[in-house]
């Protein structure tokens, strides 16, 4: 029972609406989130919480594919399987792409440069000796912890903290209070996380949703009835926390909305 949205099979053909779910195909959510503000990602250091298999975090971070060129990226999931996945995945991307510097737009070519065939007879590459991380693949990297719980080390370290589809599992599972480790305390420890000025893309769960959850995860039932905040009050919520909205992302095919806010 996936009761914190630890679904193996996320990251893929459910989220592409039955088109091509390789791994090579950029996820929609990032191509509107760069059309929606070009500099969103351009060298920022980046948090993906709630990393999942980690194909949004590996697609962020392959320079080889420059559709949004961020300096670093932190991938963090709870589930210790699927973060194992996410670091194969980026092992394996790795061993896709072409040798070298790219200086051109986004690539197939170079980014699918070694076919699949030829990592699975030969293994994965090694990763290049690099003490400067910025590079991919060594500009990204996985940790599995349960964010809502971990005290923040790393205050002030982010320019950009992506909260997409998974707040629903932290509300559902720690409540709404700071006491419980729960929702304004997530949001709290995501306004810490960031720079001055940086942003928070939030792709929250429809109310709807929560309660379809519940039906299928039964022991969050209790929860549900305890929780006060609800997805339309987010907004309010975040401004006594400490964030301005900034814009609502628009491009075809979002099943969710997403929203940007931006640390005052
Ligand atoms: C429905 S998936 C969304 C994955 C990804 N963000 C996306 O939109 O494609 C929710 C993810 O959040 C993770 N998650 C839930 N609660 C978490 C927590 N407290 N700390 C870290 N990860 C969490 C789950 O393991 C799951 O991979």
């Amino acid at each position: 029972m996936a009761s914190h949205g630890n679904y193996r099979g996320y990251q893929g053909v459910s989220r592409h609406d039955g088109q091509n779910s390789a791994s090579h195909v950029v996820d929609y959510r990032l191509q509107v989130l760069v059309d929606t503000l070009p500099d969103i990602f351009a060298g920022k250091d980046i948090l993906d919480v709630g990393c999942n298999n980690g194909a949004i975090s590996v697609h962020l971070g392959n320079t080889t594919c420059r559709i949004c060129c961020p300096a670093t990226v932190t991938g963090v999931d709870i589930d210790p399987e699927l973060v194992k996945k996410a670091r194969s995945h980026l092992s394996f991307r790795y061993s896709r792409t072409a040798p070298g510097e790219t200086t051109t737009g986004n690539d197939p070519e170079r980014n699918n440069y070694f076919p699949i065939s030829s990592v699975m007879e030969h293994g994965h590459r090694p990763y290049p000796e690099d003490p400067v991380p910025t590079k991919f693949p060594r500009n990204v990297e996985f940790h599995c912890e349960d964010w809502a719980k971990t005290s923040i080390s790393e205050a002030g370290s982010y320019d950009v903290v992506l909260a997409l589809s998974m707040v629903k599992w932290v509300h559902l599972q720690h409540l709404d209070e700071v006491m419980t480790k729960g929702l304004r305390e997530f949001f709290g420890k995501c306004h810490s996380s960031l720079r001055l000025s940086g942003y928070f893309v939030l792709e929250p769960q429809e109310w709807a949703s929560y309660e379809r959850a519940v039906k299928k995860n039964k022991s969050l039932g209790g929860n549900l009835q305890k929780l006060k905040i609800r997805p339309e009050h987010f907004e309010s919520v975040l401004k006594e926390i400490g964030f301005n909205f900034l814009q609502k992302a628009e491009g075809k095919g979002l099943k969710r909305n997403i929203f940007i806010y931006q640390k005052k």
